[in-house]
């Protein structure tokens, strides 16, 4: 049996091999390489695509993997990783290949038609694309197959077990709680927050962003920091992880933010059991999993008073002419404040997932056939109104803003509210099990918290889903009160 066990291992980190070598040349793309390097990177990058999926849908991978699935003789971890990548072998086989080429031509004409109706502010322009993709993605939930929803076909790629009733009942949660306190905050006088977009030297704003990650422990041996368009993390194993962000001279916030939120995702895949390369148990369990780990470090220790009665004195020290006469508090506040606004990714950590909430019940119209592509700034207008109280002054700020329909990734948008919520949920039980927690990080020592998320998410790989995970640690499933309450006790005194 372990013949046949080691036989699956080396297949395995093979299609790894293969996988990691294209995020290399991924991570160098949108990293260092020239624009005449395009063509053949695209033709690089599909070669490798094709060779992996060649790989992992093999008929004696298949077979291979029942024989596995069949023998009783496996332990708890190997048992979870053999189920886990028949699931997958399983899925990958629904794709008939005419059906990848045909998607990811469509794809790729979408991706090229919406960078041309963004910049044109022209919907038109990709509007038949989208009708193409969505028509694509509607044909995809009935090959992967559902029980209730054809939308839960498309969560599940990104967080399996996800079903659309679940999401339904949360946003129901949000609309009612969260849409009503948001509205009440902002009712009250903002703070002064002038001072975050006045100039601020790149250079200097690096350097305090490397040392912020060295504090978080991110370990520089296994990775590296560099500047992008959008910031990013990516991994080609666990021992290297890297990170990449991007500066804005006259917004200060906007690379601590991406800094600390990259840096805790990277932390996560730093954690990963590393002798588990290329195996289900030593793989990120889900993507909402993911995005709790960015998101607890961003905003619960990122955005936390605590977090910065530690590190204002050295940013103060670095931008004196800028911020001599602002205090620790008056910064606190102006990180934290709440404003309706237009674009998902400037937003603050409550109204954020409002732009979820609209995307959510978009994308779940389209995949039961009730919106189609000449729906959407319509429908998207409508709710920017009577969510967010505002008017969508162009589509291009508007139902184009985000990448995320061109590339056909339906489904993705929720794993970033889940993400929140599963962080509140996950930091309210770290400092019910560290007592001295907010001391710790008043003190600049983020050790226990990391070694904390290590035992309790790192180190299990995808040996579990996200469901049960969260019950080892909090006891129950995803429940929306641990961020409404965190949200309550940390905006009552903001706005107070
Ligand atoms: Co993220």
């Amino acid at each position: 049996m372990n013949d046949l066990y080691n036989e699956y291992v080396k297949r395995l980190q093979k299609i790894a091999d293969i996988n990691y070598s294209s995020a290399v040349l991924q991570w160098d793309q949108e990293v260092y390489m020239p624009v005449n390097g395009a063509g053949y990177r695209a033709q690089q990058l599909a070669t490798l695509a094709g060779i992996s999926h060649e790989l992992s849908t093999e008929k004696e991978l298949g077979e291979l993997l029942e024989k596995l699935h069949d023998s009783k003789s496996l332990g708890i971890k190997e048992t979870a990783n053999v189920l886990e990548s028949l699931r997958v072998y399983r899925q990958n086989k629904k794709y008939s290949t005419d059906f990848v080429i045909e998607l990811n031509k469509t794809v790729s004409e979408s991706f090229v038609a919406w960078q041309e109706a963004k910049a044109k502010n022209d919907y038109a322009i990709f509007k038949p694309k989208l009708q193409k993709l969505i028509e694509l993605k509607r044909k995809e939930c009935e090959l992967l197959g559902f029980e209730e929803h054809p939308y839960d076909a498309m969560l599940n790629l990104y967080e399996p077990g996800l079903k659309t009733s679940f999401l339904t009942q949360l946003f129901a949660d949000v609309r009612e709680k969260l849409v009503p306190y948001v509205k009440s905050i902002l009712s009250k006088p903002q703070p002064e927050n002038g001072f975050l977009f006045t100039h601020y030297d790149k250079d200097k704003q690096w350097h305090f962003g490397i040392e912020l990650l060295k504090q978080m422990n991110y370990d520089f041996k296994s990775g590296r920091q560099d500047i992008s368009t959008h910031p990013f993390t990516t991994n080609f194993s666990s021992t290297d992880v890297r990170v990449t962000t991007r500066i804005s001279e006259t917004d200060l916030f906007e690379m601590i933010g991406s800094c600390v939120h990259e840096g805790g995702h990277a932390l996560y895949e730093q954690g990963l059991p590393s002798n588990e390369y290329g195996l289900p148990s030593g793989e990120y369990l889900s993507l909402s999993i993911h995005e709790s780990q960015s998101r607890l470090w961003e905003n619960m220790v990122g955005r936390s008073l605590a977090y910065w009665k530690c590190n204002y004195p050295s940013l103060q020290e670095i931008f004196p002419e800028q911020l001599k006469v602002v205090s620790v508090e008056q910064f606190y506040k102006a990180i934290n404040t709440v404003k309706q606004s237009l674009i998902r990714t400037n937003a603050d950590e409550l109204t954020y997932h409002f732009h979820v909430m609209i995307r959510f019940e978009i994308e779940r119209d389209i995949l039961i056939g009730k919106l189609n592509a000449g729906d959407l700034p319509g429908v998207w207008n409508a709710k920017y109104k009577e969510y967010l109280g505002i008017d969508v002054p162009s589509d291009s700020k508007g139902v184009l803003q985000d990448v995320h329909w061109s590339h056909g990734s339906f489904g993705y948008f929720p794993t970033y509210s889940l993400g929140s919520f599963y962080a509140s949920q996950f930091f309210h039980f770290a400092g019910r099990e560290i007592p001295e927690l907010q001391h710790q990080i008043k003190e600049g020592n983020l050790m226990p918290l990391l070694l904390w998320l290590r035992e309790k998410i790192h180190h299990h790989g995808r040996t579990v889903l996200s469901d049960e995970l969260c019950k080892n640690i909090t006891g129950e499933i995803l429940n929306f009160n641990y961020f409404f309450n965190y949200a309550k006790a940390k905006y009552d005194k903001l706005y107070e």
